[in-house]
């Protein structure tokens, strides 16, 4: 028995040893990581839920802001009235399409106000890629040496990205082949064409809300979180309802099971 033991302290050694110098051997490939801040968003976790208001700011800087060179093509503007979105209500969605977008109707020949069944149009003018789905498709944590372990436990963190992106400007420029890059603390490698979008209040809130660059990366990352994934309140629900259905169907299987054999493990005790 000893033996055995020993042998398998062996093996456990040798590969604890080899996970060990595979991590260090990837921390010197990982390269240049931006750094992304942690932020508390009000979705997080397993309760966490979109803060309307904070929602409804992201949309205004987005779309005096970001539209300008961003598309949102796949959100359909009627989303902005569901449940756990921007809570618009009809009227605001059509005021809101009508006042600040235009659509190509090929029925008319011609441009005509958005409406809710509208999608937010594309926009491609700038070569800025599209934003609908960004802050899924970028991770803001990696680590420890890329294996992921981090983003158990704090998140895939695509908004942390986002919102450390338009915080993460240096102010630095440079010039390279007619292109001007901006240093960017966030963005993997440290330059990134984007020019700072955001000043401190360039968006005005109705109430008065903080518009530092740094309250309004935030909500506007909240704002494309929601465009990213609209149901992740729904998701969170019927998760808890899963995890609280499978706990009692177990007491009750183990309750089941106990009754079952309590006759025969009843009658062979004494005799043993
Ligand atoms: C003047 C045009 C312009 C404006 C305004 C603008 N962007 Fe960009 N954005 C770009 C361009 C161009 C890129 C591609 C940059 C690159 O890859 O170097 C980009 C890239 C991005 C990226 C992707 C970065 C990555 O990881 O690849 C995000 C996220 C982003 N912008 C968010 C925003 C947000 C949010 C706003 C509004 C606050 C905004 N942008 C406003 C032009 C713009």
């Amino acid at each position: 028995m000893n033996r055995g033991l020993t042998g398998m302290f062996k093996k456990l050694t040798i590969a604890a040893v080899t996970v060990l110098g595979l991590t260090t051997g990837s921390a010197f490939a990982a390269g240049a990581e931006g750094h992304v801040e942690d932020f508390a968003f009000s979705f997080e976790g397993p309760f966490g839920s979109y803060d309307q208001n904070q929602l409804q700011r992201g949309l205004k800087v987005y779309t005096e802001v970001c539209s300008a060179c961003h598309g949102l093509k796949f959100v359909p503007l009627r989303t902005l009235g569901d449940e756990g979105g921007p809570g618009f209500s009809e009227e605001q969605v059509r005021a809101y399409a009508a006042a600040n977008f235009e659509v190509f109707d090929p029925e008319l020949d011609d441009y005509r106000p958005a409406g809710p069944v509208d999608k937010f149009p594309a926009n491609t003018a700038a070569g800025a890629p599209d934003l609908s789905l960004m802050a899924k498709g970028r991770a803001g944590f990696h680590g420890p040496y890329g294996s992921g372990i981090n983003q158990f436990f704090r998140g895939i963190g695509g908004a942390e990205y986002i919102a450390s992106l338009l915080d993460g400007y240096t102010g630095e420029e440079k010039e390279e082949a007619g292109t001007i890059f901006y240093e960017n603390t966030a963005f993997p490698g440290g330059w990134i064409s984007m020019a700072p979008p955001l000043s401190d209040e360039i968006v005005e809130f109705d109430d008065g809300h903080d518009n530092t660059v740094h309250h309004m990366s935030q909500d506007v990352a909240a704002f494309l979180m929601w465009t990213a994934e609209p149901k992740m309140m729904a998701r969170k629900q019927a998760g808890f309802v899963a995890v609280l259905f499978l706990t009692v169907l177990s007491v009750l299987l183990y309750l089941t099971n106990k009754r079952i054999w309590a006759p025969l493990k009843g009658k062979h005790k004494p005799e043993a």
